[in-house]
């Protein structure tokens, strides 16, 4: 059942606290990754959910979206396209700034390698203050890509993210606070 499988999936998540500063409690998914049935089940659960939406392309963003994000494409046979900290991607990028908490954050994208008309999934690890979807969705709007939705395996309710995503609907499998 699915109550079955998200508990597995919430039992492998390893909190770390003070990481990587004072008073954060750190999420860790490699944990998760130690025990294939939970990954199984995280794969399982977010193919389950877009394999007849007619998603033609997965964004994974830097870095957990590259571990998430691809085989989620593979299964649902569309493709992946990694959205990547700056000066990392070797063709042309377009680039979006975000606010981080101490400063600000930009995420590239290849030109050409999404097309208007493009349905899109953006995946990630974790939704904390929202900043990083956002400049997720607003590169593939850039090109004229529909963003279905955000799928994270992780969502911080508590910093309230999806309210910066102007009504964009995020998929969550396990809140955390
Ligand atoms: C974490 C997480 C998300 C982002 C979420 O990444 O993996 O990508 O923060 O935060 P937000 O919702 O407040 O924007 P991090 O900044 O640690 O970068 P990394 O994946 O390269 O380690």
């Amino acid at each position: 059942s699915d109550d079955r499988r998200l508990s597995r999936i919430a039992s492998t998540i390893r909190v770390i606290h003070d990481f990587p500063k004072p008073g954060i409690k750190f999420q860790d998914i490699t944990t998760l990754l130690l025990d294939p049935e939970a990954f199984r089940h995280t794969i399982d659960m977010f193919v389950e959910r877009y394999k007849d939406k007619k998603i033609s392309v997965v964004a994974g963003v830097e870095a957990r979206g590259f571990i998430f994000g691809p085989p989620i494409s593979l299964a649902i046979g569309a493709k992946f396209v990694p959205l990547r900290k700056p000066k990392k991607l070797p063709g042309e990028v377009i680039a979006e700034e975000y606010s981080l908490e101490y400063g600000t954050g930009i995420m590239e994208m290849h030109v050409g390698a999404v097309h208007p008309g493009e349905r899109a999934l953006v995946i990630d690890d974790l939704v904390a203050t929202g900043g990083t979807l956002a400049a997720a969705i607003r590169l593939l709007e850039r090109v004229g890509a529909e963003v279905v939705e955000c799928a994270c395996v992780i969502e911080l309710p508590e910093l309230k993210g999806r309210e910066r995503l102007n009504g964009k609907p995020v998929f969550v499998l396990i809140e955390a606070d």
